[in-house]
């Protein structure tokens, strides 16, 4: 008999299925053994140009962990993870056991719970500003292992982002390579099980995705808008694999906090993928660390259908 019965492993496969990742790829495939459930990247759908290196892929099997530990801690156990345990297979991104049962926290149960409802928000926020309590909620859960933040505060800071994410828009609006890899991951509401649905992307500078024809907004009206919404810049101690996976476990559980209590969130590499972008938010933001990621988190004014997602024959594979 498996240590797992069929109805947590078809738990645990929705959970990390329902993970964020970038264009929607899902970059991985889940292993399960007695007692352990192993995480691999998965290399099939490459993004060379929006993503050259790999990080934002490393980034989404990191949310992807994020969820799997939830899953794991909501089915009673406790965890232990390991990172790139095998030398051998630098496609294990990490091994998660069940050490000994143990009930789960009320904030890893409702971080479990809220799973489902989490969704990209790309379209304007409400502009109700965030209450200190949501914010204090928020930067909490921003901390983690190798993991910090920094708040874009003041109008010099968002005056930089919005410099820099128009720079980044003019260059990747002229780079057929990187358009034509977002418009091969377009997708119209049908069978496809990967990559972004059109009515999703949202158009525009800060919260969408660039495309060839978006006009750049003006500088102006781009700057108060990051000063008015509660933007942070998610950053690392180094630059490393582990950095890269630890990173997106701590946006996952950032992203799902905020859903708990009823925010939005969105998440912009994007433009940090342009090299002189993410040097220049690094020495504008004076940031200690390696930024990956600007998370803007704010009240929706719609939801968002959920966006597709593989199927458990492509994500859960025979140990
Ligand atoms: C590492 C990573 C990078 C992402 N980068 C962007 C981005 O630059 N712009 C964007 O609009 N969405 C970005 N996303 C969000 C994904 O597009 C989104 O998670 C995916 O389409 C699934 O939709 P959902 O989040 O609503 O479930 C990113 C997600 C991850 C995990």
């Amino acid at each position: 008999m498996s240590f797992w019965a069929p109805g947590e492993v078809r738990l645990i496969f929705q959970a990390v299925a329902q993970a964020p990742s970038v264009h929607n790829i899902q970059p991985w495939v889940l292993e399960l053994h007695e007692r352990s459930v192993l995480l691999f990247e998965r290399w099939d759908h490459a993004i060379p140009r929006h993503d050259p290196k790999g990080r934002d892929r490393l980034m989404s099997c990191g949310a992807a962990l994020a969820n799997l530990e939830l899953a794991m801690r909501y089915l009673g156990w406790e965890t232990t993870t390991t990172l790139f345990p095998d030398r051998a297979h630098p496609d294990l991104v990490a091994s998660v056991s069940a050490v000994r049962p143990r009930t789960p926290t009320s904030t890893e149960r409702d971080r479990y719970l809220a799973i489902p409802y989490r969704r990209s928000q790309r379209f304007k926020f409400d502009g109700e500003p965030l209450s200190a309590d949501e914010i204090r909620a928020v930067r909490h859960s921003l901390a983690g292992e190798r993991v910090s933040y920094h708040r874009v505060t003041g109008r010099q800071e968002a005056e930089a982002v919005a410099t820099l994410s128009e720079h980044s828009a003019q260059v990747l609006r002229h780079d057929h390579r990187y358009l034509h890899e977002l418009q091969a991951l377009t997708i119209d509401r049908g069978k496809a099980r990967l990559g972004l649905p059109a009515d999703r992307i949202a158009h525009g500078l800060f919260g969408g995705l660039v495309h060839s024809g978006d006009p750049v907004p003006e500088h102006e009206t781009l700057t108060s808008l990051i000063a008015r919404e509660c933007v942070f810049v998610v950053e690392t101690v180094d630059d490393t694999s582990r950095d890269h996976v630890a990173a997106g476990k701590v946006i996952q559980l950032a992203w799902l906090t905020a859903t708990r209590l009823g925010l939005a969130a969105s998440l912009i590499t994007q433009s940090l993928q342009v090299p002189e972008v993410r040097a220049g938010l690094s020495e504008k933001l004076q940031l200690p660390g390696f930024p990956h990621a600007l998370m803007r988190f704010g009240r929706a004014t719609r939801v968002p259908k959920p966006s597709p997602r593989r199927q458990f024959a492509d994500v859960v594979r025979e140990s």
